[in-house]
C-alpha cells in the first residue's frame, strides 16, 4: 500500500480483484492531456498562493511537459492523477508531492472531464456541420426531383426530394444548437473545490479559469464535485441526435430496396452476403439506426446510476467516463459515416417520379373545389367520393370524366384537368416551409445562412 495515494492509514494490500474492479486507468488515460493542462495551471496557482516556490513550479511544469511528450509519443498506460503517482515522483522529483496540495481527485477528475468534453463537443459540432452542409448542397442540386411523400407509411402527397433532405438537415441543425447550449454548462471550472468543502489556501480560481479558458467558475464546491448533470445532458444529446439519424437511415433503407428503387447506395457503404451472391445490404444504414439504441442505453444506464445517490462524490460517479467516451466515439463515427452515405448515394429520378400516382392529388382535387367556394369539409367529402368512384371503376383518379366527377359535385368543369399535374401540384405549396420550388430554395438559403453563422 506504500504507493497508494491514501497509504497512511492502511495496513494490508488491496485484494487484486478489488484492485481491478476499482481501476479506471484503462479509460482515464484518454484524458491525460486534459489532466496535464489542469495540473500545470494548478501548479501556477500554487505558486501564486506561495505554496510552492517559483523554482518548484518551473520544475513541475517542466516535468509535466516531459510527461506530455511521454504520453503522446508512447502507448504507455500509466496511472493518471499524475501529480501524486510514483511516475511523477520520478519525473518531477520532490516538488511533485506538493502539486496535490488542496486538490482532490474529486475536483481534478471533473476538471479533466470538462476539458475533454469541451474539445469533444467541438469535434462533434464540426462533424455535424459537415453532414448538414453535404445535405444542404445536395438539396440545392436535386431540387427539381419529385417523389411520393408518405405519412403513416402510406402514399400522401407529391413532394420534392430536396424537401425530404432538408427536413432531416433542419433537425440536425437543432442538434448543433443544443450542443452549443450544453457547452455553456460544460465550460465551467470546478478546480479549487477540493474534495467537498472548497480550498483553505489562497488558490486563485479566477486565475485558474483564465489559464484553462473556462467561461465561468463553479459556484458551489459540493455541486461542482458531486454533480454529473453535464454528462447526462451530453448523453441525452447523443441519444436525440442519433434518433434523428436513425429516422433518416430508416427512410433511406426503404428507398434503396428493389421494390422502391428510389436510390442506390454506394458500394463503399454496403456489404454483401456470404451465402447469396446477389445481395447488397445497407449495413451502414442499419448500423446508424442501431447506434441510437446503444447511446440511449448509455444515457438511461447513467441516469439510473445517478438516481438515488446521496450528495457529493461517490465512486458510482466513476461510471460517467465510459458512458461519455462511448457516446462520443459512437456519434463521431455515425456522423462521418452518414456524411459518406449521403454524399455518395445515387438517386433514380425517373423511378421516383414514376412512383407518383393520381390518388396522391385527391387533396388538390378538394382544394380545387375550395377555390370555387366550397367549405373544405364538404370538398374533402366530395373528393373522397371521387376516389371511391375511381376505385369502384378500377381506374386511376385522373381517368374519371368530368361527367363522372359531376355526380359528386356540379362545380367540376373541364378546368379540373389542370389538377392532374404533379409539377403544378407541388408549386401550390409556396408558403414558407412548403414544397414549392421557391420555398425549398428559400429553405436552402436559410440553411446556408445558418451554416455561415456556425
Ligand atoms: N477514478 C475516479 C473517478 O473517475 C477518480 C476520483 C476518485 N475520487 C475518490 N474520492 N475516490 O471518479
Amino acid at each position: 500500500s506504500g504507493s497508494k495515494l491514501w497509504g497512511g492509514r492502511f495496513v494490508g494490500d488491496t485484494d487484486p480483484i478489488m484492485e481491478k474492479f476499482n481501476a479506471s486507468i484503462a479509460y482515464d488515460k484518454r484524458m491525460w492531456d486534459a489532466d496535464i493542462r489542469g495540473s500545470k495551471a494548478y501548479a501556477k496557482a500554487l505558486e501564486k498562493a506561495k505554496l510552492v516556490t517559483a523554482e518548484e513550479k518551473d520544475y513541475i511544469l517542466h516535468g509535466m511537459d516531459q510527461g506530455s511528450e511521454y504520453f503522446s509519443n508512447a502507448l504507455h498506460i500509466f496511472v493518471l492523477y499524475l501529480s501524486v503517482c510514483v511516475f511523477y515522483q520520478e519525473l518531477i522529483g520532490e516538488p511533485a508531492g506538493k502539486l496535490h496540495t488542496g486538490r482532490s481527485r474529486n475536483d481534478q477528475v471533473v476538471t479533466d472531464m470538462r476539458l475533454w468534453l469541451r474539445d469533444a463537443i467541438s469535434i462533434l459540432k464540426g462533424n455535424a456541420l459537415q453532414l448538414i452542409t453535404t445535405m444542404v448542397e445536395r438539396a440545392a442540386v436535386e431540387i427539381d426531383v419529385l417523389f411520393p411523400g408518405y405519412t403513416h407509411m402510406q402514399r400522401a402527397q407529391p413532394i420534392r426530394w430536396s424537401h425530404w433532405i432538408l427536413s432531416h438537415a433542419v433537425a440536425l441543425s437543432r442538434d448543433v444548437e443544443q450542443l452549443q447550449e450544453i457547452n455553456r454548462r460544460v465550460n465551467v471550472l470546478p478546480l479549487g473545490s477540493g474534495a467537498i468543502a472548497g480550498t483553505p489556501f489562497n488558490i486563485d480560481r479566477e486565475m485558474l479559469r483564465q489559464e484553462l479558458a473556462f467561461d465561468d467558475i463553479s459556484i458551489n464546491s459540493m455541486d461542482a464535485t458531486g454533480q454529473r448533470d453535464f454528462i447526462a445532458e451530453f448523453l441525452f444529446w447523443a441519444s436525440l441526435c442519433l434518433t434523428h439519424l436513425s429516422k433518416m437511415a430508416e427512410d433511406l433503407m426503404l428507398y434503396s430496396t428493389k421494390e422502391f428503387s428510389f436510390l442506390t447506395l454506394s458500394d463503399a457503404y454496403s456489404t454483401g452476403s456470404s451465402l447469396m451472391p446477389q445481395k447488397k445490404n445497407a449495413d451502414s444504414l442499419e448500423l446508424i439506426r442501431s447506434k441510437a439504441g446503444r447511446v440511449f442505453g448509455r444515457c438511461a444506464g447513467f441516469l439510473m446510476t445517478l438516481k438515488g445517490l446521496p450528495s457529493t462524490y461517490n465512486k458510482d460517479l466513476q461510471e460517467d467516463k465510459e458512458a461519455m467516451f462511448d457516446c462520443f466515439d459512437t456519434v463521431h463515427a455515425v456522423l462521418q459515416v452518414t456524411t459518406g452515405v449521403v454524399s455518395t448515394l445515387k438517386i433514380n429520378p425517373s423511378v421516383m417520379e414514376a412512383a407518383l400516382s393520381p390518388d396522391m392529388l385527391a387533396t388538390d382535387l378538394a382544394y380545387y373545389l375550395v377555390r370555387k367556394g366550397v367549405p373544405f369539409r364538404d370538398a374533402h367529402g366530395i373528393s373522397g367520393k371521387a376516389v371511391f368512384l375511381a376505385e369502384s371503376k378500377s381506374i386511376p383518379l385522373n381517368q374519371l370524366t368530368v361527367e363522372d366527377l359531376r355526380t359528386a359535385s356540379p362545380l367540376f368543369s373541364s378546368d379540373v384537368s389542370a389538377v392532374w399535374d404533379y409539377s403544378s401540384s407541388v408549386e401550390q405549396y409556396s408558403a414558407p416551409g412548403g414544397t414549392a420550388k421557391s420555398s425549398v430554395a428559400a429553405q436552402v438559403e436559410h440553411m446556408r445562412t445558418w451554416l455561415k453563422k456556425q
